[in-house]
């Protein structure tokens, strides 16, 4: 409850003032059966009151009740609304900025698509049963109580077939929502296999499109579509039963009211006007029974999904800051150090992705890192701002651990392009501005030359106010490219990280960038992982690594000599012979 509490407080006055509202709809709700009670009350006793003016101070009397009651239906609606919906706003804000602090490993974990739904769906879900509760909680159990009370005080002994009707037809309810709890938890489970299915096709549309899968994807969906389908159905079998079984109660209890109120009434022990109230408030009270349910069944909904929104708001991103001793420290020189460090993806499997790596990089030195794919080279950098942990050993920067840092110092002093990266919908200088949001369009421009951008930019008729498609899949895959590293470099960062980002450059393009990083940006610590030789022969010192482990380190002309493996590649890639082959 503390943790609602936080959502709730800010709009305490709405969360209030909505249930004082239905409070007046409840009392006007039990006013109204009592005036016409009254009415036919004083006819039976004596016709001859039943004057015209008698019958229009009645109906005048009911007519304003009626009006309170509007006014309070509509501002019980006006602030449950106004209550709900701000709730809902600020629980997915703090779902969103929670799902900001995953590291990768937690995002897999919980998978976009069910993350994508608790934002949305769960959310909902939360919020409706907010607005109905703030409707509901006090309306129905209000109208209730004061209709019990008023047919208890109006016919004792006929309260005995409402105290028999009452806690059958709530035995019957708790077994429906008992069963319905669990099919709910499985229905939300199933709407995050259809946000998964419907997200990775629609995102990957191009490649689905190329092996002509859409058939495929198209049976993939309906399984997932009708997976829902039926487990949805399966809910609703069990809350089908919820109306007749209302329904049955309520007529039940009204014919067995009818018939021993009216034996009473032939007798004499009671009068027409009573039972008429009596039947009245019968209805009232399983009516609103009724609704209760109805609010149960809600929440029983809603609890499946506050117990999923819980479970993101739980998770303590293992990558967190908390701990960190420097959080003021900034990266100020570039200085990398790794120290014996070992790393898996997965903590059970024992196999190493990163063996023992240890090297210092002094700052403002180019490094460029070589080897076989899957050898660990994009795991190896991601260690540096923190993208992942090392298991063993330490990683530093400027002599500090990365853990004690600050992540927001740590990542704002480091510029990674990655292998896999991705451009947002919006105008090309919008994502340039990534790297800073106040650069001037000089500034702009000038990292885009550096990364060899800007003319490709300006022969665009829109230039820099060109719009990019989510992903940015209206450039070329060497233009895209050449942005994201433009968009690094903007952030000014004392360690600049290339993972293989320009592999869809051509090489006159790339040997220019190469030019650009190395006579402007003499200041930042580079590391350049390629898969071409030529990408990296210019480097200060050159990592040679395989299965997980560094095997040779030198220049170019040093692993020449030294280093087998080196030679092999860089014969591979200039050898004609076997550049044909290839
Ligand atoms: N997110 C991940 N989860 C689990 N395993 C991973 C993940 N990323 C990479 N791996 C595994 O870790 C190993 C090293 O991968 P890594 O991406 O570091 O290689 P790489 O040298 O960058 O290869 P490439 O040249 O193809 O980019 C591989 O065996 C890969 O299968
Ligand atoms: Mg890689």
């Amino acid at each position: 409850m503390k943790r609602w509490m936080k959502y709730i407080r800010p709009y305490l006055p709405y969360f209030i003032l909505g249930p004082l509202c239905m409070i007046v709809e409840v009392i006007g709700e039990v006013v109204m059966p009592k005036l016409l009670s009254v009415m036919i009350k004083r006819g039976e006793a004596n016709p001859s009151i039943l004057t015209p003016g008698f019958a229009l101070t009645i109906m005048g009397i009911m007519i304003v009740t009626a009006l309170i009651m509007m006014a309070g239906g509509i501002g019980g609606a006006y602030f449950g609304a106004k209550a709900s919906v701000n709730f809902a706003a600020d629980l997915r804000k703090d779902l969103y900025t929670k799902v900001q602090s995953f590291s990768f490993a937690e995002i897999d974990r919980f998978s976009t698509g069910s993350l994508v739904t608790r934002l949305t769906n769960d959310v909902t879900q939360l919020q409706n049963f907010v607005n109905m509760l703030l409707r509901m909680a006090l309306r129905s159990p209000g109208i209730m109580i004061c209709a019990l009370i008023m047919a208890i005080f109006t016919r004792p002994s006929l309260s005995v077939v409402l105290a028999v009707s009452m806690p059958c037809m709530l035995l019957a309810i708790f077994f429906i929502i008992r069963k319905g709890f669990s099919r709910f938890s499985r229905v939300q489970t199933k709407i995050d296999a259809l946000n998964n299915t419907v997200q990775e096709n629609i995102t990957n549309v191009r490649v689905v499109k190329s092996f002509v899968r859409e058939d495929f994807e198209t049976v993939k969906f309906q399984n997932t579509n009708s997976d829902l389908k039926q487990t949805a159905m399966g809910a609703m079998r069990v809350m089908i039963f919820m109306q007749p079984i209302n329904t049955f109660f309520m007529y039940a209890t009204t014919i067995a009211v009818l018939w021993i109120g009216g034996k009473s009434v032939v007798i004499g022990g009671m009068n027409v006007s009573d039972l008429t109230f009596f039947v009245n408030c019968v209805t009232q009270i399983l009516s609103s029974l009724m609704m209760i349910t109805m609010l149960l069944m809600t929440s029983s909904r809603a609890l499946a999904s506050a117990k999923r929104i819980c479970e993101v708001l739980d998770t303590n991103s293992v990558l967190s800051d908390e701990n960190a001793t420097q959080k003021q420290k900034a990266v100020t020189k570039g200085e990398i150090e790794f120290k014996n460090v070992s790393f898996r993806y997965y903590k059970e499997n024992p196999e190493e992705v990163l063996s023992d790596i240890s090297f210092k990089i002094p700052a403002g030195a180019t490094v460029g890192i070589i080897g076989s794919t899957g050898c660990g080279k994009t795991s190896l950098i991601s260690l540096i701002p923190r993208l992942y942990d090392a298991d063993e050993g330490e990683v530093l920067v400027d002599g500090v651990n990365v853990k004690e840092y600050s992540l927001e110092n740590l990542r704002e002093g480091i510029g990674v392009v990655l292998q896999k990266n991705t451009l947002f919908s919006g105008t090309i200088a919008e994502n340039l501005r990534w790297g800073d949001d106040e650069a001037t369009d000089e500034e702009v421009s000038r990292v885009a030359e550096q990364a060899q951008a800007d003319k490709f930019v300006r022969s665009f008729p829109q230039g820099y106010e060109t719009m990019l498609d989510q992903g940015g899949t209206n450039v070329s895959g060497g233009q895209k490219q050449r942005l994201c590293i433009a968009r690094t470099l903007l952030k000014k960062p004392k360690i600049i990280i290339l993972d293989d980002s320009t592999s869809a450059v051509d090489t006159a393009t790339e040997a220019q960038i190469r030019r650009a990083f190395r006579e402007e940006l003499t200041a930042s610590t580079k590391i350049i992982i390629a898969q071409r030789i030529g990408s990296v022969k210019d480097a200060d010192i050159i990592f040679v690594m395989n299965g997980g482990r560094i095997t040779g380190m030198g220049t170019h002309s040093e692993l020449l000599e030294s280093n087998a493996e080196y030679k092999e590649i860089f014969e591979s890639q200039t050898d004609p012979k076997s550049a044909e082959e290839r």
